[in-house]
C-alpha cells in the first residue's frame, strides 16, 4: 500500500500527478486552507503533508500528530512550522529554496522602482483623467542609480537583490547576523556595516531576513527615525519583521519618504493607514509569483515529500538532526 499524504491547499496540477504515482494523495483542492483542528483530523494515519505558509504547525499541533514523517512546505520561509518541535518528534521539514531566488529579487526591485519613481501614483493620475498638462515637477520621485542600497539579510535573495543593484551603479551596504564570505562581498561590491550605519546611510532599505525571534520587529519606530527622510523601505521578507503601525505613522508623518510592501503583519489584512497613503506601494504577497517559479515551487515541494516517504534524504531538508 502506498503511504498517505495530505496536500493542504491547491498547488500546480503536475505536482499532484507526480505525487499520485508515489503516494495515496488526500488533496484539499481549494485556496481556503485548513484550521489546526482540520489539519489534525486530515493528518490522521498519514506519513506526509505538503503545506503552505498559511498552515500552522506549532508545538501544540505537532504534539498531537502521530506517525507523521515529513512536512514539505511550498515556500522558502518556514516560520509557520516549529522546526524544533518537529525535530523532537523526528519529523523531517523541507522548504523550496533556490527556485524562487531570482523571481523574488526581481519583485523587490519592482517595488523599489515603483515606490521611488511613483509608478502607481502616475498610473492613477493618468487613469483618473488628472493629466491635463505637463508640469516641470509633476510626480517627481527619487533617483535610484548611484544611490545607497542597504540590505538586511545577505542570503540567497539578498545577494540576488545586490547583484541587480550593481547594474544601477549603487553603493551596497548590508547587515546580517552572519557575515558573507569575502568572495561574495568582493564579487557584489558589498560593504558590511552595523545596523545603525545601514539605517542612517541608506537611500533604500530592503529586507531579506527570515522571520525568527531575533528579526521580529527588526524595523520599529526607533529604527525608522534613524533612516533618512528621503529613504524608502522595501519588505518582501515577512510582515512581522516590521512594526506595521510604527511604519504607517512614520510614512504619514514623512519620517521616511515611501515604502514598497509585499508582506504584512496579519495577512491578508493590511493596516488601514497604509492603504490611505499615496507613498506606499502594496502587493498581496506575490514576490515569488511567476508562473514558472510557482510551478517549480510546487514540484520541488512534492519531490522533497516523495523522497522522504521513500526513505531517501530530501534535497531541501531543514532539520538534518531529524534524519536518522
Ligand atoms: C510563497 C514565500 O509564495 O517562499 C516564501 O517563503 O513567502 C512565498 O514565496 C508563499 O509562501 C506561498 O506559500
Amino acid at each position: 500500500m502506498k503511504p498517505g499524504i495530505l496536500i493542504t491547499k491547491r498547488i500546480y496540477p503536475e505536482a499532484i500527478e507526480f505525487l499520485k504515482k508515489q503516494a495515496e494523495v488526500d488533496y484539499e483542492e481549494s485556496d481556503d486552507g485548513l484550521t489546526p483542528s482540520q489539519l489534525r483530523q486530515r493528518l490522521h494515519g498519514k506519513l506526509g503533508v505538503v503545506s503552505q505558509v498559511t498552515d500552522t504547525f506549532d508545538a501544540a499541533v505537532l504534539d498531537s500528530l502521530e506517525g507523521l514523517r515529513v512536512i514539505s512546505n511550498v515556500a522558502v520561509g518556514f516560520d509557520n512550522i516549529d522546526v524544533t518541535a518537529a525535530t523532537r518528534h523526528g519529523i523531517l521539514v523541507t522548504n523550496t529554496p533556490d527556485v524562487l531566488t531570482d523571481t523574488t529579487a526581481d519583485f523587490a526591485w519592482t517595488l523599489l522602482m515603483a515606490a521611488a519613481r511613483r509608478l502607481i501614483e502616475g498610473h492613477h493620475f493618468v487613469h483618473s483623467g488628472h493629466w491635463t498638462k505637463w508640469r516641470i515637477d509633476m510626480l517627481v520621485g527619487h533617483d535610484v542609480h548611484h544611490r545607497t542600497l542597504g540590505i538586511f539579510g545577505m542570503g540567497r535573495i539578498g545577494q540576488a537583490v545586490a547583484r541587480r543593484a550593481m547594474g544601477f551603479s549603487m553603493r551596497i551596504l548590508y547587515h546580517d547576523a552572519q557575515r558573507a564570505a569575502p568572495a561574495v562581498e568582493q564579487a557584489l561590491g558589498l560593504q558590511f556595516v552595523d545596523q545603525p550605519t545601514l539605517l542612517r546611510e541608506s537611500d533604500f532599505v530592503s529586507l531579506h531576513v527570515p522571520l525568527v525571534a531575533e528579526t521580529r520587529g527588526l524595523i520599529g519606530a526607533a529604527e525608522l527615525r534613524m533612516m533618512k527622510p528621503s529613504a524608502i523601505l522595501i519588505n518582501t521578507a515577512r510582515g512581522p519583521v516590521v512594526d506595521e503601525a510604527a511604519l504607517a505613522e512614520a510614512l504619514e508623518k514623512k519620517v521616511i519618504a515611501a515604502a514598497g510592501l509585499d508582506v504584512f503583519e496579519h495577512e491578508p489584512q493590511v493596516h488601514p493607514a497604509l492603504l490611505r497613503l499615496e507613498n506606499v506601494v502594496v502587493a498581496p504577497h506575490i514576490a515569488s509569483a511567476s508562473v514558472d517559479t510557482r510551478r517549480q515551487m510546487s514540484m520541488t515541494a512534492v519531490e522533497n515529500a516523495a523522497a522522504a516517504l521513500a526513505g531517501r534524504r530530501p534535497p531541501n531538508l531543514l532539520n538534518p538532526e531529524a534524519w536518522k
